[in-house]
């Protein structure tokens, strides 16, 4: 490397500014660049992998071949800055700024409620900004394309398509699909039998300013001028470790690649950067030929298309457009199998990252296109300073055979793709756990080369993706079909074959054994089916159709842009035009959101001398310690120190919970140690030197049958009984029993854990900077484990990217781990756990196992269940006891059953700890509660609808805790939901399509639900506030709640201003400390808006009675003159408010109590399509209405009603945590665990709220925060009620239980049929699954 120039200066445009970086580093990307040289902090950080979308940028290009500028999508964390030379970055910084002008897509988020926690906007903006670089009027399709690779965990992204969908043409605008009537003409509207007006507008496009294409900068000129310079040559940036080399002509690639024929070529860097990132790949040299004009062709011959291998998949997707709407249908099938692929294929910004060359050549096993390339008999061309040869894309070369594989020394110049011909199909074929940005769980791509005018084969080609480390040819088996028709002879042979062929091992990685060999064979059977379609219209006389039921499985469903329409009170028309409360007013800081102006944690500006700390977290469930060597890793550059438990100078277990394990460890991901350093990047490659030796410790205890066999609990069991129960079993028709196993969920808050420790020089103050729920916590654990007094931790808080219950414990621990890192190396420590350390070490929500024995009468009416609860808690207490006692406490949900016994205990296990997660515990228990209740509908032949109705809470009652209630607004919401949703009329619709379709079926659930707000301890639910009024009229408010995006902030703004009668232009609200509201509650439990609101409403009325007597004198003045004269008359401006709480109580000896202050009502309908060959399913339309009482701020209401829904959802449907049976959790990352996205939100979306009364609560509002979650479980039921169409259909009629959550996987095998009889059964005394469930 000696031979090696020093470095080029790398230039490139950020935001129209040039930069000039002298010793540009080819292992930094774009996202650590832009926030830590740049800071420029718009940009977030939210996975690292590519996977999340919140570090979206635009990159524009120059190309002096076609004079044309390039704008696209990129991920920045995977962009290297190296690759950056000669390129423009456009920020969120550089779309539009409070300060300057705000850009139309920034405002139209904001204005439209898009944005919730405000931590994903940056990425959505500059997705949507870029679309419209390219397409100024898009349509609605292109919007949803557009933000299909942007994970938002808070808002359900309806509101977000609403607002990229005000940049389409009018025509495309209309809500209400279907209904002949635009809701947009309809200003409100009224129900039937009350005088309540109904609105339905949210926000008014009138505001908008309109979109002027003309107004954006331009492209640098100076970068076209050094793009069309005659004499460039090759860059070389030489970093600490790497060596970047840029090659000037494709010549001086081929000698680079010869030099150095180890060194990989970054183009899109989509599989390189992951390597290098994830899996520790490292390379001294890198070469980046990704501008070479000789990779950047399009070549079309009589044959087919050559594709030069510098094409991003986006281009080669607009290369196939427009070939197939130029050629005849037959010669495209492949280019056609290739487009459907590419559409769901990651999101938009890899696609336009990653290349052609890319991934034929990277290869990886779960490849979309390979397996279509292969069966399209493409051909791959390839240079060398040897010379050019083409070889096959095939299956040896997929396989990497060596003899059929490019030599290290060449470069992919292209692809081509022949067309295809007239007695021959192409298809390709793929499952996910999600439709889009995930990969496969199974692929293939398959064609089918006729004898001219026959069924008779001549070629076949089948291959798989994931279900093995290469993507897979199946080619005996078609080696053995040549010759065959094409019937179900040929199928049936064809499948065994495939079977045998394609072995996937019963304790194979990736897990799903079963199903993905089901899916072998699931996805032939649809080829089979397409084909004899495809011969049929060849010929229709000579080959018969498919029988007509099984037409529908032959399209994917399709990826439709959501519409929705939301229905809330209008306020008052009497209400003064400048009192906010009832109004849908814009999220506080949904401006800063969206131009990423918006300060969280780690935006703060770096405080001199910072450090950096990583953790070494346990790799092994429970263990005794025998060593720590940390020798190696304190000698690495920039470390300062490594930091254990012998480091704490108070409690390293406080209330149970322990910092830095100590002796022994008793979860994979516990933190042993951590390491501080100048920079992330040291502290982490420092982390890795440290060896930890372990022995195992027995017992080692995973699930909760484990647990249970060991008897291992973290608390007391907890119990709640009403009636007789034993008796009342004597006397029923029936009994039913059962389990229910509910999974648990990853929070996946898109701003990952971080905290700022800052010590102070004098009285061992430290000051901390956190992203929580839960301050006063922080502050306690702190204290406790620097044993210094509370009084001199400041624990600050401003907002949070999003926190779900996952910011209320864990922040407490990880704040003083910084906290003791901070005192030990007497430097401010900024502590940010990646996204795979958060979702291992934080834990998330609570599986459930639920054990049921109901007893009713023939007619559906239950009269006594007798119900266990056991959940996995984890290693540590946490708030383990307090989620099974709401689990208790609300398992009956919304039923009356007159003789009803619950008991609830938490499990010790050795996982890490599970916390709390919106809903406490209410989501899992009700699907077990709805999962009996359809049992009994099942057992007495009747609809499950009708059961529920029959044993729900008709009339004032008492809880089985005796807890007196009105269900009124229950009934009032169940009954508008079937009645608004049509419910009965679109059951029948749905059964008459069941008739007609053997392989899809439609389901459709609605339920009712009973959610208790609040907590039974009263001392949590007290508050204060403290209200400033300045001499300038202005009013700064705190309050002891945290802004998680759930706009706690704007409500109170919105309660100050009714009370101080003052526009909420007057108020400020800034943050959350400690030092100005003390031993503040949690903000959780839907609680916060209730209980600071009260305090903040205390507060200003304090005030105002202390101003009243001015405004008397002097009725006519402005406020301002007012507080003017009470300053002078020296009356005090400023006071606390404080509110005591609700009175909760609960006395479990007695098994009685008031636990709760109030109930939300609702219900929810969800209508489904599931494909039962693969499982998926599409969710075509929900309903849901709430009892909002009065709503304080129906967009933000709302907001929160269709975040949790969507949360809910994933929850019950996709989110699928994996655990190895020794505990290792995989799925730490968005390739492993999937959230829903865009394309996952209900086609049709309608959420109404209903007025009711709530005297005790602030304008008798209600807290919705959690309340939704439960009601995503429609979507559970809905395709339960599919799958059973689909089971009695095969003559299965007995009961069954669907577990949570209903994946694609367990759709796919509770539809039994004769491709899963086929599965071979394997003994499971003679492996171990890869994976296992935990509940
Ligand atoms: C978040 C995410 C989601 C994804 N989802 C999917 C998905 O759903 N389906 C799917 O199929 N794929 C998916 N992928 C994988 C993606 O398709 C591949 O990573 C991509 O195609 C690789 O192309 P690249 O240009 O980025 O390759 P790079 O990372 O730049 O290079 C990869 C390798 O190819 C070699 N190489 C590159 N070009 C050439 C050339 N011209 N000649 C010789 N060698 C070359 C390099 O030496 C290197 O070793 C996903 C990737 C990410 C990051
Ligand atoms: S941080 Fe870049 S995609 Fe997630
Ligand atoms: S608003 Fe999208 S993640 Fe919070």
């Amino acid at each position: 490397m000696s031979s090696l120039p020093k470095s080029d200066d790398l230039i490139f445009f950020v935001n129209g500014r040039k930069v000039i970086e002298k010793a540009a580093n080819p292992e930094v990307n774009l996202l650590f660049y832009l926030r830590k040289n740049l800071h420029l902090t718009g940009t977030k950080y939210g996975c690292g992998g590519g996977g999340c979308g919140a570090c979206t940028v635009m990159v524009s290009r120059f190309n002096p071949k076609t004079n044309k500028i390039r704008h696209y999508p990129a991920t920045a964390c995977l962009v290297p800055i190296c690759s950056l030379h000669g390129a423009a970055v456009t920020t969120v910084e550089g779309v539009g700024s409070i300060k300057t002008r705000i850009h139309p897509v920034q405002e139209r988020l904001a204005k439209c409620h898009g944005t919730q926690c405000g931590f994903c906007s940056p990425g959505m903006v500059m997705s949507i900004y870029t679309l419209l670089r390219n397409h100024p009027e898009p349509t609605p399709e292109q919007i949803t394309e557009a933000i299909g690779g942007n994970l938002c965990r808070c808002t359900g992204y309806r509101t977000i398509v609403e607002s990229g969908k005000t940049f389409c043409g009018a025509s495309t605008v209309c809500q209400m699909k279907g209904s002949g009537k635009c809701c947009m003409d309809q200003e409100e509207r009224s129900f039937e039998n009350n005088q309540e007006k109904i609105c339905t507008k949210l926000y008014n496009e009138d505001e908008f300013q309109p979109l002027d294409p003309t107004q954006e900068p331009i492209f640098p000129p100076e970068l076209i001028r050094m793009a069309e310079a005659p004499n460039k040559r090759r860059l070389t940036f030489q970093g600490e470790r790497t060596t970047w080399i840029t090659p000037v002509t494709l010549d001086d690639a081929l000698e680079l690649k010869a030099s150095f024929p180890e060194a990989p070529l970054i183009m899109g860097n989509t599989a390189e950067g992951p390597s290098m990132k994830f899996r520790d790949a490292f390379h001294p040299v890198l070469i980046s030929p990704l501008g070479l004009p000789e990779l950047h062709f399009v070549n079309t011959t009589d044959d087919g298309v050559t594709i030069g291998a510098g094409y991003s998949l986006a281009q080669l997707n607009d290369v196939l457009l427009s070939i197939v709407s130029d050629q005849p249908k037959e010669k495209t099938k492949t280019y056609r199998a290739l487009l459907k692929h590419l559409r769901t294929l990651a999101g938009a910004q890899i696609r336009n990252m990653a290349t052609l060359g890319g991934h034929v050549v990277s290869r990886p096993y779960f490849s979309d296109l390979n397996p279509i390339l292969a069966a399209g008999n493409a051909t791959i061309n390839l240079t060398s300073k040897e010379g050019e040869r083409q070889i096959p894309l095939n299956g040896p070369y997929l396989e990497r055979l060596p003899e059929a594989d490019l030599k290290s020394e060449e470069i992919v110049l292209s692809v081509s793709i022949p067309y295809s011909t007239q007695w021959h199909f192409v298809s390709g074929l793929r499952q996910a756990q999600r439709q889009e940005n995930a990969f496969a769980i199974v692929n293939a791509g398959m064609s089918v080369k006729f004898e001219d005018g026959t069924n008779i084969i001549k070629e076949l080609k089948m291959f798989y993706g994931s279900v093995g480390t290469t993507t897979v040819s199946a080619s005996q088996t078609c080696k053995q079909l040549i010759g065959r028709p094409w019937d179900d002879h040929m199928l049936s042979d064809a499948c065994r074959l495939v079977l045998d062929e394609i072995y996937i091992p019963p304790g194979a990685e990736g897990g799903m054994v079963a199903y993905r060999r089901a899916l072998i064979i699931s996805l032939l059977f649809k080829f089979y089916l397409k084909v004899r379609r495809g011969l049929k219209k060849m010929d229709p006389e000579k080959f018969p159709d498919i029988p007509e039921e099984f037409m529908s499985v032959l399209e994917d469903f399709p990826i439709e842009t959501p519409q929705g329409l939301e229905m809330f009170q209008c306020v008052d028309p009497n209400q003064s035009p400048q009192d906010p409360i009832g109004r849908p007013i814009m999220h506080q800081s949904a401006l800063k959101h969206a131009t990423g102006e918006a300060v969280y944690v780690d935006d703060m500006p770096p405080f001199s001398q910072e450090l950096f700390l990583a953790v070494v977290t346990s790799t092994r469930a429970h263990a005794k310690i025998i060593s720590i060597d940390s020798s190696e890793a304190l000698t690495l550059p920039g470390v300062v120190d490594v930091i254990t438990a012998e480091d704490v100078p108070g409690d390293n277990n406080h209330q149970g919970e322990i910092l830095y394990a100590q002796d022994e460890v008793i979860c994979v991901g516990q933190i042993v140690c951590t390491v501080a350093a100048d920079t992330y990047a040291h502290a982490r490659e420092a982390a890795k030197k440290v060896k930890i030796t372990y022995e195992d410790i027995e017992p080692r205890i995973i699930t909760i049958e484990q647990a249970l066999e060991h008897n291992s609990f973290l608390s007391a069991e907890k119990k709640i009984e009403k009636g007789d129960v034993d008796q009342a079993f004597k006397n029923v028709d029936q009994i039913i029993e059962g389990e229910v196993h509910v999974e648990g969920q990853e929070h996946f808050y898109m701003e990952t854990q971080t905290v700022l420790a800052v010590p102070k020089v004098e009285d061992k103050e430290m000051v901390l900077y956190l992203g929580t729920q839960f301050p006063t916590r922080v502050q306690e654990f702190v204290a406790a484990a620097l044993n210094i007094p509370r009084n001199r931790i400041a624990c600050h808080m401003r907002r949070a990217g999003g926190a779900f219950g996952g910011k209320v414990t864990k922040p407490s621990l990880l704040g003083a781990i910084s906290a003791v890192a901070a005192y030990k190396t007497g430097r401010p420590i900024r502590f940010i756990l990646e996204r795979r350390d958060d979702i291992l070490i934080t834990a998330g929500r609570h599986p459930l196992l639920g054990k049921y024995k109901v007893g009713f009468m023939n007619n559906g009416v239950i009269k006594a269940a007798d119900v266990e609860y056991y959940t996995n808690g984890g290693c540590t207490p946490d708030e383990s006891e307090l989620v099974v006692e709401f689990i208790v406490l609300k398992s009956e949900t919304a039923y009356n059953i007159p003789n009803f016994r619950c008991r609830g205990r938490p499990c010790k296990t050795n996982l890490p700890s599970n916390t709390a997660f919106r809903g406490f515990g209410f989501p899992q228990v009700s699907v077990v509660a709805e999962t009996y209740i359809t049992a009994v509908a099942s057992e007495c032949n009747l609809p499950p609808e009708e059961v529920k109705e029959i044993n729900m809470y008709k009339r004032i009652n008492k809880t089985a805790y005796k807890q007196t209630f009105n269900p009124e607004p229950l009934r009032r919401c169940w009954k508008e939901c079937l009645e608004k949703s049509s419910f009965h009329a679109r059951k029948l619709a749905a059964e008459e399509f069941n008739k007609r379709n053997y392989w899809k079926k439609r389901g459709l659930a609605v339920v009712p639900m009973k959610y208790s707000a609040g907590v039974p301890m009263a001392y949590y639910l007290q508050a204060a506030a403290l209200v400033h009024i300045y001499l300038d009229g202005t009013v700064l408010v705190t309050h002891g709640g945290c802004e998680l995006g759930q706009g706690l902030n704007t409500k109170m703004i919105q309660v100050a201003s009714r009370e101080l009668n003052i526009p909420e232009s007057y108020i400020h609200l800034s943050e959350t400390s400690t030092i100005v509201v003390p031993n503040a509650s949690f903000t959780a439990g839907s609680m916060g808006a209730d209980i600071n609101g009260k305090a903040v409403q205390n507060a200003c009325q304090i005030l105002m009675t202390r101003l009243r007597p001015i405004i008397k004198k002097n009725p006519n003045g402005k406020w301002e003159d007012w507080i003017t004269k009470a300053f002078q008359e020296s009356i005090s401006l400023s006071t606390t408010g404080y509110f005591k709480g609700y009175q909760t109580h609960m006395d479990w000896k007695k098994e009685e109590g008031e636990p709760f202050p109030y109930y939300i009502y609702g219900a929810s309908c969800s209508e489904v399509e599931v494909d039962c060959l693969t499982g998926a399913h599409k969710l075509l339309r929900t309903d849901i209405f709430v009892d909002a009482a009065f709503s304080i701020n129906p967009a933000l209401d709302i907001g929160q009603i269709e975040g949790a829904f969507i949360q809910g959802m994933g929850l019950y449907t996709i989110e699928e945590l994996k655990y190895s049976p020794e505990g290792v959790l995989y799925s730490r990352g968005p390739d492993e665990y999937k959230i829903p996205t865009v394309t996952e939100i209900p086609e049709e979306f309608y959420v109404t709220l209903l007025r009711s009364q709530n005297p005790i609560a602030i304008y008798s509002s209600k807290g919705l925060g959690e309340a939704g979650m439960f009601l995503g479980s429609s979507v559970l039921f809905a395709i339960k009620d599919a799958v059973t169409a689909a089971r009695r259909e095969r003559g299965l009629t007995k009961t069954f239980t669907l577990n949570s959550p209903a994946t694609p996987e367990l759709i796919r095998m509770t539809c039994v049929d004769q491709f899963t009889d086929m599965i071979p059964k394997d003994d499971p005394s003679t492996f171990t699954p890869w994976s296992i469930h935990v509940s």
